[in-house]
């Protein structure tokens, strides 16, 4: 059972990301968490491609690329060459979401799938076996800073339990309204990444906010 923090570059800051990049680099969060929003599937609009290719140059940890974005399927290649070690896109969004992650593990990438809060974790049953990491989000996608959702907690009860069922090693990771109040209570859950933006970057030491829910 792996404890890793992902810290969410929605909340850095892009008049300076480079500072924030190196922050991560420095501290011992474990992946950058990177939310491509395409104002379609999302009512918002985050960056793309040049963001993700400076991001490529300067981060030392791996690119964790949420993608909450329509027809995922259409970029993966594209993600690939921007350096994403993990490429996860939304059940709500894939129609053919059994060939999606194919084709993302073909690519040569760990492949992972997102959950908006009101979906439930059994309409992975099918594909346990196909996943590399399943994503709860624990806020309705589309901003960083908002409140957690309490419920979350059991879908990673629930997903924890059917990974085990099943005899499955994906990852489970968290992402909305993470912070040293849930942190603990999450990993307990069954939670092996927690993605925190608001948390770390709105913390007037980043670094030990890190640490603070990484204990
Ligand atoms: C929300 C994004 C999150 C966001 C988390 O749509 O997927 O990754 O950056 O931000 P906080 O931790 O502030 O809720
Ligand atoms: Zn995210």
């Amino acid at each position: 059972m792996s404890r890793l923090i992902a810290p969410s570059v929605l909340s850095a800051d892009f008049g300076n990301l480079q500072k924030d990049i190196e922050m991560i680099n420095g501290s011992n969060a474990d992946w950058f968490h990177v939310d491509v929003m395409d104002g379609v599937f999302v009512p918002n609009i985050s960056f793309g491609f040049p963001v993700l290719k400076s991001l490529q140059k300067h981060a030392q940890k791996p690119l964790d690329v949420h993608l909450m974005i329509v027809q995922p399927e259409r970029y993966i290649q594209e993600f690939k060459d921007c350096g994403a070690h993990v490429l996860t896109v939304h059940y709500e969004a894939c129609t053919h979401l059994h060939r999606t992650l194919q084709a993302i593990r073909i690519a040569g990438m760990k492949a992972g799938v997102a959950l908006n809060p009101h979906t439930p974790v059994h309409v992975l049953e099918d594909v346990l076996n196909d996943l590399d990491l399943a994503l709860v989000m624990s806020v309705n996608p589309g901003f960083g800073g908002q409140k957690f959702i309490e419920r979350s907690i059991q879908k990673v009860q629930a997903l924890a339990q059917m990974r085990k069922d099943a005899g499955s090693t994906f990852l489970i990771e968290v992402d909305g309204g993470v912070s040293d109040a849930n942190a603990n209570q999450l990993f307990e859950a069954g939670a092996d990444v927690l993605v925190a933006g608001n948390y770390v970057f709105g913390h007037a030491n980043p670094m030990a906010a890190i640490d603070a829910i990484k204990k």
